[in-house]
């Protein structure tokens, strides 16, 4: 399945009652397959998960740890980033040079890589 039409459907499924900002991600894994998550609010604003976390979450349980392209879609004038701490996430799974599309529903898409993302990025390598 295509990432546009993961994050796509996803996002329609997303709780985002108090933001009302809905957000569809989807990620290809190193296996090939498609992992998809959309952000899920709590009234304890913290406590809310966007939807790259969501998408991360289900390939870790679909036993793949490596992310070889990304797709984020929300209802937006421009393509919506990922916020810092998702891009730290990210970082986790994907190497630098991975793709990471932003798009809106609109049909506008941005393209940055994981390291364009998040320059001098805390890595493992730091704690050795
Ligand atoms: N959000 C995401 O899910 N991903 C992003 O990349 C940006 C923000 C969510 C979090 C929250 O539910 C809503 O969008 C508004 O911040």
């Amino acid at each position: 399945m295509a990432l546009k039409e993961a994050a796509t459907a996803v996002r329609e499924k997303a709780y985002a009652p108090y933001s009302r900002f809905k957000v569809g991600a989807a990620l290809r894994g190193a296996d090939g397959n498609v992992y998809a998550g959309c952000n899920v609010e709590n009234v304890a604003s913290p406590e809310g998960t966007c939807a790259e976390a969501g998408a991360i979450a289900a390939m870790v349980a679909g036993g793949e740890t490596r992310i070889t392209e990304a797709y984020v879609i929300a209802e937006s004038p421009a393509p919506v980033p990922p916020c810092g701490g998702c891009r730290q996430k990210l970082a986790e799974f994907a190497d630098g040079d991975v793709v990471v599309t932003m798009a809106t529903t609109g049909g506008l898409e941005k393209r940055m890589t994981v390291a364009e993302l998040l320059p001098g990025a805390f890595g493992r390598e730091h704690m050795e």
